[in-house]
């Protein structure tokens, strides 16, 4: 099928490459011009596992392209993905500005029967409204009436707003959108689902479990998931504060907790919080849901408040061990949210090495993806190419993100480099291993 991708980041470029290698032609289009340029050069603008390769073989077998031209990209298509970003507004809703505008383009912009197909996590409601844009702006073309005779005769709609959330893991993306956990197909409209199981044949023919619902559950779906994953990592994190009153590792307890099946082992790595541009988001934005509607949801604004605390421990921490910070050398290890991504949205870190420049600490940090999404938000923040080298005369050392490159090198040489061996574990990378004696070690989670 033809296929457009309105927003060409984590999702819509990872989408739009899994599609163009399923056979569909692709263009893949965003409103950042460096962003498009580089695609065209083959460079990436995010970094995710098996990207570059999936990118370049759709390009290559003349699948796949890429574009600033929203208009022509969706007058071409039969079916078009509204992959923008949806970022949390003051107000604790998810700003919808940017969804409103590609269906106004879609609107503005078709020329025969096309879907317009929300990936992005949206609050309830947003397809309908989006519905409504279309429909004004194809009432100002005259489009309506234009529509195609046959299915003016059945009284079929010239487009459709579906609404398909998406499930993908950044740092894993490529995998996940080859092998989604399922397929969800919000709508009510025969033919906008059956271009939908046309789109995903192939998805669909390898048992890819799918389920159709309406628009409003669909666009709940995904909220939804993503608020009870927050829930596991806040609820682990306060055993794990408990582990560390009573002497227990909590490191063990998951293990025990997630051997269960009606539990599961995702998602019960004791930290110091969840971050990154969807969980916190689509967190929120569930409670102003409620709120909207008069529901006042109890456990999630617990599930917030435990992961502000989590955030700020590892600077408190860091506060008791070493009382005056002014002029002292501190590394940082894992400036990402999470392992696996560049992506430094609602980082932990950012918080955590902000207090710390401002407490007139030099810092010094590594990370081997996220360094320059990092730099532009934190320019007094110093990078190191290595992370020994960033503990090279160290004060201290705190982690932040559990890269497993980490984990790899020995407590002994680390000590060995700092000027004072002091390691402020937010991940527990060696929360289980066995540390020198001259070395001062805290972890979350181990009493
Ligand atoms: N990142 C994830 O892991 C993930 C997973 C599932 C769902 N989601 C959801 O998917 C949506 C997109 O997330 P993302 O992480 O890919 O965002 P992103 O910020 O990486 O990418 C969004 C892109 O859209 C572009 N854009 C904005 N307005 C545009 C317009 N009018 N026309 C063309 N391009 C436009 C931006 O320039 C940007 O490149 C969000 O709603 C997010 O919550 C994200």
């Amino acid at each position: 099928m033809k296929i457009a991708i309105i927003g060409t980041g984590y999702v819509g470029l990872v989408s739009g490459a899994d599609f163009a290698n399923r056979g569909h032609q692709v263009t893949c289009v965003d409103i950042n011009e460096a962003r498009i340029e580089g695609l065209k050069q083959g460079v990436m603008p995010i970094s995710e596992v098996g990207l570059p390769e999936l990118v370049a073989a759709g390009v290559k077998a003349g699948m796949l392209e890429f574009s600033l031209d929203a208009r022509a990209a969706i007058a071409e298509a039969e079916i078009v993905f509204c992959c923008v970003g949806t970022p949390l507004a003051d107000d604790g809703r998810a700003d919808c500005g940017m969804i409103y505008e590609v269906a106004r383009t879609f609107g503005e912009s078709i020329t025969k029967p096309t879907v317009l197909v929300n990936k992005s996590t949206v609050p309830v409601g947003t397809a309908m409204k989006c519905e409504e844009i279309i429909k004004k702006e194809l009432q100002n073309r005259k489009m309506l009436d234009s529509r195609p005779r046959v299915l003016a005769l059945r009284g079929d709609p010239f487009f459709a707003v579906v609404s398909n959330p998406e499930f993908l893991s950044q740092g894993t993306a490529v995998r996940d959108t080859a092998n989604p956990s399922r397929l969800i197909i919000g709508s009510d409209d025969a033919w906008a689902i059956a271009q939908m199981e046309l789109v995903n044949a192939s998805f669909i023919t390898a048992g890819v479990p799918k389920i159709v619902m309406s628009r409003a559950s669909a666009e709940l779906a995904k909220c939804a998931a993503n608020a009870f994953l927050a829930t596991k990592i806040s609820f682990i994190n306060e055993i794990a504060n408990l582990c560390e009153l009573v002497g227990a590792n909590v490191d063990d307890i998951a293990a025990s907790m997630g051997l269960d099946k009606r539990i599961g082992p995702a998602f019960l790595n004791a930290g110091i919080g969840y971050g990154g541009g969807c969980i916190p988001k689509d967190t929120a934005a569930l409670i102003a849901t409620g709120h909207d509607v008069g529901y006042e949801f109890k456990i999630l604004p617990a599930v917030q408040a435990v992961n502000e605390s989590q955030r700020r421990i590892l600077y408190t921490k860091l506060c008791e061990f070493m009382p005056e910070r002014a002029g002292k050398r501190i590394a940082v290890w894992g400036l990402a949210f999470k392992p696996g991504t560049d992506d430094v949205r609602s980082a932990p870190s950012l918080q955590i090495v902000q207090n710390l420049l401002a407490d007139g600490a030099e810092m010094i940090a590594y990370d081997p993806t996220a360094q320059k999404n990092a730099a532009g938000l934190l320019p007094q923040l110093k990078f190191a190419k290595t992370p020994l080298e960033a503990v090279q005369e160290a004060d201290a050392l705190l982690i932040c993100t559990e890269w497993p490159e980490f984990a790899e090198l020995s407590l002994e040489k680390i000590a060995e480099m700092m000027s004072n061996k002091l390691i402020i574990d937010g991940r527990g990378v060696y929360r289980n291993v066995e540390r020198p004696n001259n070395v001062k070690y805290w972890t979350v989670g181990c009493g």
